[in-house]
Formats: C-alpha cells, sequence, structure tokens
C-alpha cells in the first residue's frame, strides 16, 4: 500500500480527525492557521467564529492509498495507450498518406481500385489507436502534405472513433470511416489551380469547387459503391442544418445523420489547419465558431456530442503556460485542466532538456496551482516538431 500526502479543499463540517488545517477561504486567516500551535479542534471553533465555511487540509489515510493504487492502474493504461498511438504517428500514418495519395492520383486518371479504400479503412479501424484526437492534434504540427490528402485521413480518424464513441456497430463504423476518407474525392475533377489557390475564391471559382460533392457521388456510384453512408456523407457534407448549404439546399432531416456528423468533423479539421485560404486556428476559435453555428448550421444535439469529444482530447496539444514556460500535453489530468506536460521550453523561449511537469501541483497556503494553462499554440506559433520531441523522449513517457 502506498501513502499518498494529498491537499484537499472541504466544507468546514467535513473535517476528520487525521487531517491536518493548511489554509481555509479567508485568506488573511492563512498565515496564523499555519504559524498556530493549537489544535485542530481548537482551530475550527476559531475559523467558525470568522464565518469560514471551506478550509484546505492535508492528510493520509488508507482510502488515499487505495485512490493511489487506481491512480497506478489508469497511469498505466494511458501512458501505454499514449505510446502506441505515438507509434501510430511515427510508423502507420505516413503509410497512410502515400497510399490515399496514390488512390487518390489514380482516380485523377479515371482509375480507382475501391478494395485499396477498403485496407486504409480497415488498418485505421483496427489500429491499437485508441485516441485519434491525440494523432489528429499531433499530426497538425508537422503536416507538410497537400492539405487534401491530411484533411481525409483526419476526417476518417475522427470519423471512426466518434462512430465508437456513439456506439454505432462495426459495419456503420467501417462505412462511415470510408465516408471521411472520401468526402472530398470530387475535389480531383475540379481545376487543380483553383482548389489550391492561395486567396479568397471568386464567384466563378467558389462556383467550381461547390460541384465537388456532386462530382465525388457521381464518381463513386459508377464505381458501384453500394454504401449509402459513404455516398450520403459524399453528397451531404456541405449541407446545412438551416438548408443553407449545397449542393442541394437539403435541411434539418432531410440531411444524413452521418453526413451531418462528417459536416462538423470536416468543419472542425479544417478550421484548425492551414488552408489555401486562410490560417489554421487554436482548436477553441474552432469549436467556438462551431458552436456559435450550432443549431443553424449543425445539428447541436450531434455538434454538443462531438466537441465535447474533440475538446477532451487534449493529448499532444503544445500549450503556453502562465509561466510563459511551453509544454506538450502528455496526460490527460483528473481535472481536464490540469494535464502533464513536457515542458520544452523556460519562461525566456529557451529549449530546455525536456521534463515532465505535473499542472496538478498546488500552493497547499493557497489551495491554487502553481503553474496554469493560457493558450494553445497552432502551428505556425510554434518553432519546433512536437512528434519528434515526444519520440525523442519516449523513456520519460513511459515512467
Ligand atoms: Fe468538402
Amino acid at each position: 500500500m502506498q501513502n499518498k500526502l494529498i491537499f484537499k479543499k472541504i466544507p468546514i463540517d467535513g473535517y476528520n480527525e487525521g487531517m491536518k488545517i493548511v489554509g481555509c477561504d479567508k485568506e488573511w486567516l492563512n498565515a496564523k492557521i499555519v504559524s498556530s500551535n493549537i489544535s485542530n479542534e481548537e482551530m475550527l471553533k476559531i475559523l467558525k467564529s470568522y464565518g469560514v465555511k471551506e478550509i484546505l487540509v492535508e492528510y493520509i489515510s488508507e482510502t488515499v492509498a487505495l485512490i493511489s493504487k487506481e491512480d497506478e492502474i489508469s497511469e498505466k493504461s494511458l501512458s501505454n495507450l499514449f505510446l502506441s498511438d505515438l507509434e501510430f504517428v511515427k510508423n502507420i500514418y505516413p503509410v497512410l498518406l502515400s497510399e490515399l495519395k496514390e488512390i487518390f492520383q489514380s482516380v485523377k486518371s479515371q482509375r480507382f481500385d475501391p478494395e485499396k479504400v477498403d485496407v486504409i479503412t480497415e488498418k485505421i479501424n483496427s489500429s491499437s489507436v485508441k485516441n485519434s484526437g491525440f494523432i489528429v492534434n499531433i499530426t497538425k504540427y508537422s503536416q507538410n502534405e497537400e492539405y487534401l490528402y491530411n484533411h481525409s485521413i483526419n476526417v476518417a480518424l475522427l470519423s471512426n472513433i466518434s462512430a465508437k464513441n456513439l456506439g454505432y456497430n462495426e459495419k456503420v463504423t467501417l462505412e462511415m470511416t470510408k465516408g471521411g476518407l472520401l468526402h472530398d474525392i470530387g475535389k480531383l475533377f475540379i481545376d487543380t489551380d483553383i482548389v489550391n489557390k492561395k486567396g479568397k475564391l471568386n464567384e466563378h471559382e467558389f462556383a467550381e469547387v461547390k460541384k465537388h460533392p456532386i462530382l465525388g457521388y457521381k464518381f463513386l456510384s459508377e464505381y458501384k459503391c453500394e454504401s449509402e453512408i459513404v455516398l450520403r456523407i459524399v453528397l451531404e457534407h456541405h449541407e446545412r442544418y438551416n438548408g443553407k448549404g449545397y449542393p442541394r439546399r437539403l435541411s434539418g432531416n432531410n440531411i444524413s445523420p452521418y453526413a451531418k456528423i462528417a459536416s462538423i468533423l470536416d468543419a472542425y479539421d479544417a478550421l484548425t489547419n492551414d488552408t489555401t485560404y486562410r490560417e489554421a486556428m487554436s482548436q477553441e476559435e474552432a469549436i467556438e465558431i462551431i458552436k456559435q453555428s450550432a443549431g443553424a448550421e449543425f445539428s447541436k444535439n450531434v455538434s454538443d456530442i462531438l466537441l465535447n469529444f474533440i475538446k477532451n482530447n487534449t493529448l499532444g496539444k503544445v500549450v503556453r503556460l502562465d509561466s510563459d514556460e511551453v509544454g506538450i500535453i502528455v496526460k490527460e489530468g483528473i481535472n481536464k485542466k490540469q494535464p502533464l506536460v513536457l515542458i520544452v521550453k523556460d519562461s525566456e523561449g529557451k529549449f530546455v532538456k525536456p521534463y515532465i511537469y505535473d499542472l496538478n501541483s498546488y500552493n497547499a497556503m493557497t489551495g491554487m496551482p502553481y503553474k496554469q494553462i493560457i493558450s494553445f499554440y497552432t502551428k505556425k506559433e510554434i518553432d519546433f516538431n512536437p512528434v519528434q520531441i515526444l519520440l525523442d523522449n519516449i523513456s520519460l513517457l513511459n515512467n
């Protein structure tokens, strides 16, 4: 059994023997509490007379030891999960990209092998990836491929994990994943100068781009794609709940539920990536934009579920702390705001030998964390490759 010292804020009436009072909700009393020699019972009376409602206590108990044991188990499974995902980023993600690139290049010359798409779909579905949010987060920092390939793989990964989280069966999960891979396939039939144009599209160019759902749908139908889920994701992922989308201006429940899911994942990944016409936004900005549009552009129920899921996937994100240090989130804490981070830069912006810091460390006197996250970085704001840093420090992550 392992003893662990815990600091916890509790209501003043929740005090138990064995706890040591180290602070309270009236800050001006804290110095008195620490310097006093009186018993805890006498201290409680004094604090109550001052109207104190909450106290900060320090304690070690058998229960705590049991909690520590559970923590140990979850810590172990989390770090294993993390490492297998890191291996996926290193070894499998680049292969998926080149396989998809090969498929898309042959599509341009009207050749298409649906079985090759099945292979990628199966690889995504059966890989040991448990946290595709992590993969999507981390690969955003090192995407050098043409946008369409990364974006298609990302939407497929997010679709796969969303389908699993929403409780869809294996068949539907596979088809949603495939829909994610192929949702923008119609762009391959549009003038590449328009698709890759930097800056805003003019009216004619936008009208051309808007053809891609129909072009993709027609192409796959000709190749005898029989999955209604895939076909409707391809055709309807730009339809909007309020009927202001394209190509058919469908609204509400006339849009396939699978296309509704794909449309949110598509929008999220597009907003958080550098595209030809806009620089990447942070996860928070993207979530805010989708939230504001929820109910009008996106189905509110679906977006609530998916945005929560995306928001809770913070592993791999590069963050700035209030100390001005820069770190990468390597393990989610019990409280999502206080994860473990791998510190890579000091407060002066200089690279340091990376080390793990637990943001769940509190100042016993104030009950406040020593350090907190104040912002998330986008790709353009960082000058290092987080994937490489994580890979170089696997031994630290494994401890
Ligand atoms: Fe699209």
